[in-house]
Parts: structure tokens; sequence; C-alpha cells
């Protein structure tokens, strides 16, 4: 039987950490949609692409092809061939996938494979439409969000625990906030809580705290499938 949950929010909400943990708690493969944004993203910055440049962004997709495998539960991101995942989270790639991820040839793209996942396995799928546009019929949907301050001091946290180049402060919130505000107000399936979707704000909440309650929304709706 098909099962799934969708948990959309806003960047540096803990999307990726929450559905990791609901997954294995659920049985489920987390699906990280993002990751495929950030794949499609490293294809035009090699390219050599500016984001604005539609027209050669939206040509560009014809050869592009994104795989995703599964190595012992880590989804990997396949790039024509190539396995780019540890190149996937740097704040250029981040940017980048925002910025092209308006277009809608991109977003037509993947959300056929993301649809696909969805009807083979059960599935934990975080993104941003998932719940409004990828998988209307899901069956728990989660909105998952945080201040603004919140997401910038875990980013600034996150980049200094890994010993990357940390931006200051500032920049970090300011990137949150220009990046929440493309993702949206794009034309094509923007990011929004879904009507039927259950918000939780974790500015306050812990990671346990955040998976105990999503578990009991997953949980109960499991038993009604
Ligand atoms: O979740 P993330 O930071 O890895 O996503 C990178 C960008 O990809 C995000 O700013 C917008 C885009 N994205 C999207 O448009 N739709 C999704 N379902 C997932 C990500």
């Amino acid at each position: 039987m098909n099962y799934s949950i969708a948990i959309d929010g806003p960047a540096g909400a803990g999307k990726s950490t929450i559905a990791k943990l609901i997954a294995k708690k659920m049985d489920c493969i987390y699906v990280d949609t993002g990751a495929m944004y950030r794949a499609m993203a490293v294809y035009f910055l090699r390219q050599g692409f500016d984001a604005s440049w539609e027209d050669k962004i939206t040509a560009a997709c014809e050869d592009i092809n994104v795989e995703i495998q599964y190595v012992d539960g880590e989804q990997q991101v396949i790039l024509n061939g190539e396995n780019i995942t540890g190149m996937l989270r740097t704040e250029e790639v981040g940017k980048m996938a925002s910025a092209s991820s308006v277009y809608p040839a991109v977003r037509l793209k993947l959300v056929e494979l993301q649809r696909k996942l969805a009807k083979e396995n059960r599935v934990v799928m975080d993104g941003r439409d998932i719940g409004t546009y990828v998988l209307p019929d899901a069956e728990v949907k989660i909105y998952l969000t945080a201040s603004v301050d919140e997401r910038a001091n875990r980013r600034y946290k996150e980049l200094k625990e890994k010993g990357q180049a940390v931006p200051d402060y500032e920049t970090i919130k300011k990137d949150i906030a220009e990046r929440d505000y493309r993702d949206m107000n794009r034309d094509f399936a923007p990011l929004k809580q879904a009507d039927d979707a259950v918000l939780i704000d974790c500015s306050d909440m812990s990671i346990e705290e955040v998976v105990d309650t999503i578990s009991a929304i997953a949980t109960a709706r499991d038993k009604d499938v």
C-alpha cells in the first residue's frame, strides 16, 4: 500500500534532519528533493550559466539526467552517471538551486521522478511543493517552519561545525530571507502551506519533540490506510 509523508517548509527549518529520523521510525525511504534541484544547479554552474539565463537553462534540461540511489540507506544523487552527492551542500549550489528552480522546465524534469519514487515506495519526502503539488494525496502533510532568526542561528552553527568558511550572521540571515522570498513568490508551485497540512513551528522545539509530534500523526494515519 502506498504511504507518503510530505514535509515542506522554508530553508533551514530542519526538514532533512527530521525527515531522516521519521523515515527510520516509519520504515520509509527518505527522499530529499532539494538535493535534486541542487544537482541540476551543479550542472548549470559547471556550464558557467547565470541564474537569470532562463532560455539556456531550459534548453539544458534536455541534456540532464538525474537519478537517485540508496547506499546504506543514504540517498545518492547521480547526475548524468556521476555521483555528485558530496558537492551539493554549499551556499553557492543552494543559491543556484533556489534561483533556477523557479523555471518550469527545471521543476517538470524532477516532479516525474519524485512521483515515481512515491508510487513505488513508502516515502518521507521533503521539499517546498510536495504537499501542494508533487503528492497532493499524501497521507501525511507537515509544514515545518521556524523564525528567520532561529533558522539563521542554526545555519551559522552548522557551517561552523563543518569547519566551512562562515559568513557573518547578518549575511546568513539576509540570504535566508531572500531564499524564502524567491521560494514563496515564484509562479510555478511556490512554497506554501497546503490547506490540509499540519503546521509545526519548531523555533522553540527540540529535534526529539518535533520527531515525536510528527510520528504520532504519521502513526495514526498509517493505521487508517
Ligand atoms: O531544501 P534545499 O535547501 O536543499 O533546496 C534548495 C532549493 O531547491 C530551494 O531553495 C528551492 C528548491 N526546491 C524547490 O524548489 N522545490 C523542492 N521541492 C525542493 C527544493
